[in-house]
């Protein structure tokens, strides 16, 4: 499994990228404006700088024609662009048009068995599963990632499941055995993945019995 991080903060996707573990950055309009940029294509070629892996960003209109028009014009903005285009009926549309063109597709805001074989029948190089909004609602959303990895294994489509909307580190432990292909998520998720008291507690007291030896 890969792991990319949900976010559009600059000093987080540094930092991140620093620890030599993130594939790639995933981004939502509502991420962006956290930030308290108004400059949307600023931001976003900044982060296509820092990192090679694929960037999603989401288009900003509703309409078929309007939102082929502004996924052509963002995917000009840099080679490691990826659109998010929302799994709606004109969403749709849109993947199969853009995938036409050769134009990478992150098929979001997918909360259905349904809507992710459609994404990639449509020819999305992506498709998201909002897993903690799911259990937000009460259903279980890892347990749609399991069945989109299964049905996707199953009949060899060769789009790729990101295991997103991850909120905790069960999270991505369970991402991992559902079988995802990448599980995107904050950088406080990266963080606790990480960190460990035993770990903690055993380089103090390696370093304390190596110091008392010495005196
Ligand atoms: C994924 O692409 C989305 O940006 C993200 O995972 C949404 O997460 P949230 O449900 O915590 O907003």
């Amino acid at each position: 499994m890969r792991i990319f991080l949900d976010t559009a903060n600059i000093d987080q996707i540094r930092q991140a990228a620093k620890l030599g573990v993130i594939s790639g950055v995933t981004t939502n309009p509502s991420l962006v404006s956290k930030e308290g940029t108004t400059d949307y294509e600023a931001t976003i070629k900044e982060i296509c700088s820092i990192t090679s892996g694929p960037i999603s960003t989401e288009v900003l209109v509703e309409g078929v024609e309007p939102m082929i028009e502004q996924a052509r014009q963002i995917s000009t903005w840099a080679p490691n662009i990826v659109i998010k285009i929302p799994a709606t009926t004109e969403g749709l549309e849109v993947t199969s048009a853009l995938a036409k063109e050769g134009i990478k597709v992150n098929f979001t805001l997918c909360f259905s068995l349904n809507q992710a074989i459609l994404g990639a029948l449509a020819g999305a190089t992506y498709v998201s599963p909002f897993v903690g909004r799911l259990d937000d609602a009460g259903h279980n959303g890892m347990e749609l990632v399991r069945d989109i990895v299964d049905v996707f294994t199953h009949y060899q489509l060769s789009t790729q499941v990101i295991a997103a909307s991850l909120r905790h580190p069960q999270h991505c432990v369970a991402a991992a055995k559902a079988g995802a292909h990448i599980a995107t998520i904050p950088y406080s998720v990266l963080m606790q993945m990480l960190r460990h008291p035993l770990t903690d507690i055993g380089v103090a007291r390696f370093l304390s019995d190596w110091q008392r030896k010495k005196e």
